[in-house]
């Protein structure tokens, strides 16, 4: 196991009508004055703004608004909020959605102490993100992690670059988790966050860092979790202990206490990225259409040692000691039985609208200014491009 610091602050508040302590979670943290931030009305439709609103006027935190957040978030409205959070001078940002609203939240957060423009943090002219406004989140999609993260993932419209911030001062103070709020999802949004939870359990999985027990079989409850409570959230989308495992689960498989100590791969996650600004796609719907081709290459380049134990351990396949490739394919075949029939999610870039014409450009948007991807696979153009075509 490879020596690591690990820093998770986040004051987690779960469960039922949570909502209603959003106020109390800002005192607690000494905001007086908030930003609101959200996405494109659900949390209008379904109360929760109002909610959230009448908690903090219980506790006497003024607020102002911005919604409009779009799904994989664009930098427009990053500025936007940025000069609305400086000119309102208010001492704390709150993200109310799915990711998105909470990763343009976070942006809007830190931008709003830096003097330079915000993509400094996106285009490696700055490193890590050290200082930023305090950030909140009330959760209504269990997907992406952003809620105890250290990542704010954003597009730069200036030529639809999708890149990630980081740093510790991005994980939220607080996180108001009412798994109550995902019912009203839309069944490709729960899929697609399941299946995003499931591929960054698998980013840090296939890892060449040897002896890691512990975190392997972190990641393989993780796993377990997601395939047991995914389905059942598809087939009972009102199922409260459902949408609740699956909520957690979602944050402990990307806060990263399942990661420390041991190198993770995060290529699958850099060529998705393309097919979401590309084609508009869900992040997890991207993830779910590449990751059996990058399985597929990664077990040829790689070896099987680490697809016949997600084979075994995951989806309970019979070891064939004599062909342990035939047991590594037939853990692939397995997840895609999951995600096609299960998740209902799309298996191929065709179905979202891509052409195999359009590979070399997803390969060269994806290393524009961004050299490095992958760990366990190192990628390259040409091996993104055989990736791509494969998915295709
Ligand atoms: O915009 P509204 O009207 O709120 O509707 C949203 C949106 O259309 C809707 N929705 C959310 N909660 C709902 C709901 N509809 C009904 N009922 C509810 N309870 O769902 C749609 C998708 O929302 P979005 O926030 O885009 O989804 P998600 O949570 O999957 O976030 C995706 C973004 O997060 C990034 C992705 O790249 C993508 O940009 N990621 C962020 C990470 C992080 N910060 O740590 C890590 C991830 O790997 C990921 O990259
Ligand atoms: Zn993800």
């Amino acid at each position: 196991m490879d020596n690591f610091t690990f820093y998770s602050p986040t004051w987690f508040q779960f469960g039922k009508d949570a909502e209603a302590l959003t106020g109390a979670c800002v005192k607690k943290f000494g905001g007086k004055k908030a930003l609101l931030h959200y996405g494109g009305g659900s949390v209008v439709r379904s109360g929760l703004l109002d909610r959230v609103k009448k908690s903090l006027d219980a506790e006497g935190i003024s607020y102002v608004e911005l919604g409009g957040a779009k799904p994989n978030p664009l930098s427009g409205k990053v500025y936007e909020g940025i000069e609305l959070a400086r000119k309102e001078k208010v001492d704390f940002v709150i993200g109310i959605g799915g990711g998105s609203a909470i990763d343009s939240s976070k942006a809007i957060a830190f931008g709003a102490l830096y003097d330079g423009d915000f993509w400094d943090f996106y285009d490696g002219t700055q490193g890590q993100v050290q200082e930023s406004l305090p950030i909140g989140v009330v959760l209504t999609l269990a997907a992406t992690g952003s809620e105890a993260s250290t990542d704010a993932v954003i597009t730069n419209e200036n030529g639809m670059y999708k890149r990630c911030a980081d740093g510790d001062v991005l994980r939220p103070k607080f996180a108001i988790m009412n798994p109550e709020l995902t019912c009203t999802l839309p069944p490709y949004q729960t899929a697609s966050g399941a299946f995003d939870m499931l591929s960054h359990c698998m980013e840090r999985y296939f890892s060449h860092t040897p002896e890691v027990e512990f975190t392997d079989r972190l990641l393989e409850a993780c796993m377990l979790t997601i395939l047991k409570e995914g389905k059942r959230a598809m087939l009972e989308p009102d199922n409260y202990d459902a949408r609740a495992n699956l909520m957690w689960c979602g944050t402990i498989s990307h806060n990263n206490v399942t990661g420390v100590g041991r190198a993770q791969d995060w290529g699958t996650h850099h060529m998705e990225n393309e097919l979401s600004t590309h084609y508009g796609c869900s992040h997890g719907a991207g993830l779910a259409i590449l990751t059996p081709s990058w399985m597929k290459y990664a077990m040829k380049t790689q070896g099987t040692e680490r697809f016949v134990m997600f084979a075994t351990r995951i989806f309970g396949c019979q070891m064939d000691y004599e062909h342990p490739e035939a047991t590594a394919l037939e853990g692939i075949e397995r997840l895609q039985v999951f995600i096609k029939d299960v998740l209902k999610l799309p298996t191929t870039i065709s179905e979202i609208g891509g052409k195999m014409e359009d590979v070399p450009e997803l390969a060269r948007s994806m290393f524009h200014g961004a050299p490095n991807h992958g760990n366990f696979v190192k990628l390259t153009p040409e091996i993104a491009e055989e990736i791509y075509r494969a998915a295709m």
